[in-house]
C-alpha cells in the first residue's frame, strides 16, 4: 500500500504532485505529505487525512526543483503528522517517501538508537532515511550509502530520497512497486504507478528489484549490484489510465456503469466473431488443457471471480481449483505433478499473490490474468492477458471483477472448443446494463435496510458466487456486517443467526436449483428473515424483490453482482460513507 510520486526539473510542484497523489490515493488515505529540494534546502509539509489537506498547508508557487509526496496507508505507528511520510533522518540530511514494509526495522532501529541516533515516528521509513545518513556520515557518497542500506534492509521498498545539499532525486526500489518516466522537456518523474506522470513523461520504465539511481532534469542512471544497468524506456498507451469521473458523482458508480462494457471488450479481445475462432495463443490453451490441474490464485474479489470460473471450469469438464493466495503460500494443498497457475489480479502488485510466484520453482506454468498493464505480476508471469478494464479507481472493484469472469469463462471455451460462450457473454452483458438501467429500484431496496447491522447473501451453484462477492461489496463499503453461504449451507449452524428482521438476499439464476433455493429461503422466512429474492426471468415468482432479464444459469452471477454491486453502493450512501474510499482498506494490497 502506499503511493510515492516524485520529479526533477522544471515543474509547479505543488499541482504536480498534489494531483499525482490524488491519482495514487486508491493505495492509502491515511495521511499525505510532499517535500520540495530548492538551492540544496529542504521544506516538508505533512497532514493527516486527505490529499486535499495537505494542499491546504503548502503555499501556492513553491520555488523547488525536485520534489517527492507520498500518501500512506499506515502499518507502522498510528494516523499522526509525525507518522506521515516524507520521512527524515535524525540528522536532516535525507528525506524520503516509502511504500512497503521493512521486517527488521526493529534491530535497526536499536543498532541506530546504540549509537545515539533519536528518533521521531513509529514507523520503519524514518529507520531506512537513518541507515542511509549512518552511511553518509561514513563518509558515503548518496549512491553508495543507499547501496550500503539496501545490503542492510529487509522487506520490501519503493524509495523515492532527497538529500539536504545534494542535487538529485535518489531512488531504490525491492517488492514494491515504482517507475520512472523520461520527459521531453527537461524533467524526470517517477511514481509507484504510470497514472501520476503520463501527462509530464513520455517514455517509461518499470524497475526490478534491486534497482537503485538517481535521477537529474536531463538524465536517469540506475545501477543494480553496484553495476550500470541499461533501463528499456518504452511509450504508454494514456487510455489505459484514464482519470476521470466524466459526470458520475462517484468512481464507483461510474466503473458499475462500464462493467457491461468490459464483458463486451474481452468478448471482442480474445473472440473473432465472423471466423468464429478464439484469439488466445494456442500455445497456451495447449498448455491449460494438458496441465492436470488449472490452479487459479487470488484475494478478495479476484478470488471470488476466480471460485466462479473454477466452478464453470469443472462444470465443463476441466479439473481446477481456485485457492485464496495468502493460504496457498502456506502449502496445504495437494503436490501437482502438472499444474498450470493462474495468478488473478487487477492490480497486478497484490503482494499475496507476489509471494505466490516468489515460492514456484523455476519453471512452473503461470498465467497472469491482470487488469493493470506491465503491473509486477503482468511482468512476472510466464504469460499474461488483460482484462482492459481500463483504470479501476474505486476501492471496491466493481468492472474489474466482470471482466475477469468473462475472460476466465472465455479462457474455458477455448480451451473446450465451445465457440457457444461468447454469445452467452453478450447476453449477460445487456443484462448487466439492464440492471444498471433500473438502479432506482435497487437504491429503493437500499433505502428499506439502511438501519440493519447484519444481512445474508444465499444461492446455489454458480449463484452462490455471486453471493461471495455481493456480501463483499456490503462489508467493505456499507460497514454492514454480512455472510454469504450456499443456501443448503445455514441449516448447518448459521441459520442461528437469523433473528426477525434479518435481510436476506437470495439469487436465483438456474431453473434446475430454483426450488431448492427457494425453499431455503422459506426455511429462512419462518425464523423472522425478510427474504429479498433477486431472480432471473427464466425462474422469477411473483413477489420476487427484483427480477432481472434472463440469462443462462452459468451467467446469472453477472447481473446478480451488478445488483450486489448498486445495493451496496446505495446502501453506502445512504449510510453517509466514502463511498470510493472505504475506511481502513487500500485498492493495492501491497503488503503481506
Ligand atoms: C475488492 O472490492 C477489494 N477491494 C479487494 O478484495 C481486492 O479484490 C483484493 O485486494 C485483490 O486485489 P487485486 O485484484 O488487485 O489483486
Amino acid at each position: 500500500m502506499c503511493g510515492i510520486v516524485g520529479a526533477i526539473g522544471n515543474l509547479d510542484y505543488k499541482t504536480y504532485l498534489t494531483s499525482g497523489l490524488k491519482k495514487l490515493d486508491y493505495r492509502g488515505y491515511d495521511s499525505a505529505g510532499l517535500a520540495f529540494w530548492n538551492k540544496g534546502k529542504i521544506s516538508l509539509y505533512r497532514a493527516v487525512g486527505s490529499v486535499e489537506n495537505l494542499a491546504s498547508i503548502v503555499p501556492d508557487g513553491h520555488a523547488g526543483t525536485a520534489g517527492i509526496a507520498h500518501t500512506r496507508w499506515a502499518t507502522h505507528g498510528g494516523v499522526t503528522v509525525e507518522n506521515a511520510h516524507p520521512q527524515r533522518s535524525w540528522d536532516k540530511k535525507v528525506y524520503l517517501v516509502h511504500n512497503g514494509v521493512i521486517d527488521n526495522y526493529k534491530e535497526l532501529k536499536e543498532w541506530l538508537s546504540g549509537m545515539g541516533c533519536q528518533f521521531r515516528s513509529d514507523t520503519d521509513t524514518e529507520v531506512i532515511a537513518s541507515v542511509i545518513a549512518y552511511f553518509l556520515q561514513e563518509g558515503e557518497t548518496p549512491l553508495d550509502a543507499i547501496r550500503k542500506a539496501m545490503e542492510k534492509l529487509d522487506g520490501s521498498y519503493a524509495l523515492a530520497i532527497l538529500f539536504t545539499g545534494q542535487e538529485g532525486l535518489y531512488f531504490a526500489k525491492n517488492k514494491s512497486p515504482l517507475v520512472l518516466g523520461r520527459g521531453d522537456t527537461r524533467i524526470n518523474c517517477l511514481a509507484s504507478d504510470y497514472a501520476p506522470i503520463l501527462d509530464y513523461c513520455s517514455n517509461f520504465a518499470a524497475l526490478d528489484d534491486g534497482t537503485y539511481g538517481y535521477m537529474t532534469e536531463n538524465s536517469i542512471v540506475a545501477y543494480r549490484n553496484g553495476k550500470n544497468l541499461a533501463l528499456r524506456f518504452a511509450s504508454k498507451d494514456k487510455e489505459d489510465y484514464v482519470y476521470d469521473l466524466a459526470g458520475y458523482p462517484h468512481f464507483m458508480m461510474k466503473e458499475i456503469h462500464e462493467g457491461a462494457h468490459v464483458v463486451r471488450k474481452n468478448v471482442e479481445t480474445y473472440f473473432d466473431r465472423e471466423k468464429k475462432v478464439y484469439l488466445f495463443d494456442p500455445q497456451l490453451l495447449a498448455s491449460l488443457k494438458a496441465a492436470d490441474e488449472v490452479v487459479f490464485l487470488g484475494c478478495g474479489s479476484s478470488h471470488y471471480s476466480s471460485e466462479a470460473a473454477a466452478a464453470y471450469f469443472n462444470r465443463h469438464g476441466l479439473r481446477a481449483t481456485s485457492y485464496i493466495a495468502s493460504e496457498w503460500i502456506h502449502g496445504v494443498y495437494p503436490h501437482l505433478k502438472n499444474p498450470y497457475y493462474v495468478l488473478i489480479s487487477q492490480s497486478g502488485e497484490t503482494a499475496d499473490l507476489i509471494s505466490c510466484l516468489d515460492m514456484m520453482e523455476k519453471g512452473t506454468k503461470t498465467l497472469g490474468i491482470v487488469n493493470a498493464k506491465d503491473s509486477t505480476i503482468a511482468r512476472r508471469s510466464g504469460h499474461v492477458l488483460y482484462i482492459g478494464a481500463g483504470l479501476e479507481v474505486a476501492v471496491a472493484s466493481t468492472k474489474s471483477f466482470l471482466g475477469q469472469m468473462a475472460l476466465m469463462m472465455l479462457l474455458c471455451g477455448a480451451v473446450n472448443g465451445d465457440t457457444s460462450v461468447p454469445d452467452s457473454l453478450l447476453e449477460a452483458a445487456k443484462a448487466v446494463d439492464d440492471v444498471v438501467g433500473r438502479r432506482a429500484d435497487i437504491d429503493a431496496i437500499a433505502e428499506g435496510i439502511v438501519e440493519v447491522h447484519d444481512a445474508f447473501f444465499v444461492g446455489r451453484g454458480m449463484d452462490f458466487f455471486a453471493g461471495e462477492e455481493s456480501s463483499l461489496k456490503l462489508k467493505e463499503i456499507s460497514y454492514v456486517h454480512s455472510e454469504s453461504y450456499p443456501g443448503g449451507e445455514l441449516k448447518h449452524g448459521p441459520i442461528a443467526l437469523i433473528e426477525e428482521g434479518t435481510p436476506v438476499f437470495a439469487f436465483v439464476g438456474n431453473p434446475e436449483i430454483s426450488k431448492q433455493i427457494r425453499s431455503n429461503v422459506e426455511e429462512l422466512k419462518a425464523r423472522g428473515a425478510v427474504a429479498y429474492i433477486v431472480s432471473s426471468e427464466s425462474c422469477a415468482k411473483e413477489g420476487d424483490a427484483f427480477v432481472y432479464r434472463y440469462v443462462e444459469g452459468d451467467f446469472a452471477p453477472y447481473p446478480e453482482v451488478a445488483f450486489g454491486q448498486l445495493l451496496s453502493y446505495y446502501l453506502s450512501l445512504r449510510r453517509g460513507l466514502n463511498v470510493d474510499k472505504p475506511r481502513n482498506l487500500a485498492k493495492s494490497v501491497t503488503v503481506n
